[in-house]
């Protein structure tokens, strides 16, 4: 399919770095950073397309949003309002981005920022000014929704269902 190609052609270079692969070594929503990325990829370029936004730099964008490596509970540097900064830093570093695409990489946690605007408590630790996240283009709404949702479906597909079956294993457990 043309729209497939397209993407591919955009994206193979990434996808196929030795750098961009350790992705994978990264547990992320019950599967691994590696798909995570490219899942918000794919589905942002999808949404740019429909959306007449350009679909190369939110590709791109998607791609490196959370490059970095290592658990956001563990490490100051990548805690869920940092990482961003620090996958801007490394995307930069890594790849050949542009201007428009560190900002997109820099705001895509605004959707955790609202939230944690409206709800303080969670994660009490870290203070958030909702504002500094503020995507400034559509295309980096367009990278912050597509996170969101297919942070979603991977929870409720690989991490709800993980611990669903432990709990089920360890229920049979207790029973026999
Ligand atoms: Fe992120
Ligand atoms: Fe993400």
């Amino acid at each position: 399919m043309k729209i497939n190609k397209e993407y591919k052609e955009i994206t193979s270079e990434i996808v196929n770095d030795a750098k961009f692969l350790e992705l994978k070594d990264d547990s992320h929503h019950g599967s691994n950073r590696y798909e995570h990325c490219k899942r918000v990829s794919y589905v942002s370029f999808l949404m740019a397309k429909l959306l007449k936004a350009n679909s190369k730099d939110v590709a791109i964008s998607g791609l490196l949003h959370d490059y970095f490596h290592g658990s956001t509970n563990s490490n100051e540097d990548i805690s869920y309002l940092k990482h961003p900064v620090t996958s801007a830093n490394n995307a930069k570093n890594d790849f050949n981005i542009n201007k428009e695409e560190e900002e997109i990489i820099r705001t895509h946690m605004y959707h955790y920022a609202l939230v944690k605007h409206i709800i303080p408590f969670i994660n009490h630790r870290e203070k958030v000014i909702a504002k500094d996240y503020k995507p400034t283009s559509k295309e980096g709404h367009i990278v912050c929704i597509s996170d969101l949702l297919v942070s979603i479906f991977e929870v409720l597909k690989y991490k709800v269902r993980y611990e669903t079956c432990l709990y089920f294993i360890f229920l049979i457990n207790l029973m026999f």
